[in-house]
């Protein structure tokens, strides 16, 4: 994207809308800050071209007008300062105006959440956020399930509007991986239940070649399968939906491969002391927390095959080293295959770092539920009107 092509930016306002919405500790110490980096392209751009640049973000879910202290985003106004190589400073009170920002400068707006109207994108908010701006770009991708007012309203009553960089990149690493795979396309499916990823599931189940299933979701499908699984997390009504899965993807020609073997522990605890076992020989009181290595090599050797991955959620209690097991080669095979892959989600970023595998991944999506969302074949809104404005 270069911010709009159809406006001369600089001297111009460009409002940024990023997702700086990112972890902290409890003295307010940011945890984590790839959102923070991959917000640095479009501010820079912006810089760069000579516009007077402000930029938003939502932190957390706070209630709107009673500001809490963890609520401000002044720590993220010192860490995108320190990556820009210059002063952030932070406004306050902001939706009437009343700040200046130079052309060439950046200032960052706080908290957008704090705005009576931000989240049920009220009119009134929308209009005075659109005349704060010469553009609106809107970069959050992150947040563009959202239709809130910085999200959606604003991309309405802007002059112009327009995707900034790192929504673009989310976008086109997106639909080259669903929308015109080089194939096999592969995608693994893990986390704790099939009840929030149903329907993931069966929008995956349509395109995909291989479907894999992971964790606690891996549990209902053995249910499904007729296996006792003892004291496993499950759901065991949704064993009719697993089963309707996996039938989807036999008509395809593929079997949801399930585990052979598991690691199963009485606890789910850094001290729990884990066992491999067979999947026919998991007993009463037992816990699945991983799959076991006979089964890791036969999804590994899938990936090895794959030409497009798709991955969300990992394959067990990878935070403990004895439940890592899945999730380890999982992560080095997705390393080592030649395939485009492309991974979201808090759990699964959390695996990449834990193995270090962040530079193998082919595209790293920024977005938690907007990530899911666009798994389940939804249309992001806040995409979608800028496509709208695009395109009157
Ligand atoms: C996220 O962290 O997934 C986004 O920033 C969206 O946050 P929200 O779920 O509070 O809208």
């Amino acid at each position: 994207s270069d911010l709009c092509a159809r406006g001369e930016v600089r001297g111009k306002r460009v409002f940024i809308r990023a997702d700086l919405n990112v972890p902290q500790d409890d003295d307010g110490r940011i945890t984590e800050d790839t959102r923070i980096r991959a917000s640095v392209p479009a501010i820079q751009m912006a810089l760069d071209a000579g516009a007077a640049v402000m930029v938003t973000s939502h932190l957390g879910r706070p209630t709107e007008g009673e500001p809490r202290p963890e609520d401000t985003l002044a720590p993220v106004a010192q860490r995108l300062g320190e990556l820009l190589g210059r002063p952030v400073p932070l406004i306050t009170n902001w939706v009437d105006g009343g700040f200046s920002v130079a052309p060439g400068e950046v200032v960052l707006l706080e908290n957008c959440r704090l705005n009576k109207g931000e989240k049920k994108n009220s009119p009134e908010l929308a209009a005075k956020l659109g005349k704060l701006c010469d553009i609106f770009v809107h970069d959050a991708f992150g947040t563009a399930h959202r239709a809130e007012a910085t999200t959606y309203g604003i991309a309405e009553t802007a002059p112009i509007a327009c995707a900034g960089p790192l929504l673009a990149a989310e976008m086109d690493a997106i639909s080259r991986a669903l929308e015109n795979p080089r194939r096999p396309l592969v995608a693994i499916v893990g986390g704790s239940k099939v009840s929030t990823k149903l329907s993931i599931l069966k929008t995956l189940a349509a395109k995909v070649d291989q479907l894999i299933v992971g964790g606690g979701i891996a549990n209902t499908f053995l249910l499904a399968a007729g296996k006792r699984i003892g004291d496993s997390l499950a759901e065991p009504e949704m064993v009719r939906e697993a089963q309707q899965v996996m039938d989807l993807m036999k008509e395809r020609g593929a079997e949801v491969p399930l585990p052979v073997d598991v690691v199963v522990a009485d606890e789910v605890s850094s001290l729990a002391r884990a066992n491999r076992v067979s999947v026919d020989e998991v007993g009463p009181h037992d816990r699945i927390l991983d799959i076991g290595p006979k089964s890791a090599a036969r999804l590994a050797e899938i990936i090895a095959h794959a030409g497009t991955i798709v991955w969300n959620g990992p394959l067990g209690v990878f935070e403990y080293d004895q439940f890592a097991g899945g999730t380890k080669m999982l992560a080095s095979a997705i390393a080592h295959s030649d395939a485009f892959s492309i991974a979201g989600g808090g759990d699964t970023l959390a695996a990449i770092a834990k193995f270090h595998i962040t530079d193998r991944v082919g595209y790293i999506s920024t977005g938690g539920g907007a990530f899911l969302e666009v798994l389940e074949g939804k249309t992001l809104p806040a995409f979608e009107v800028l496509q709208r404005r695009a395109q009157g």
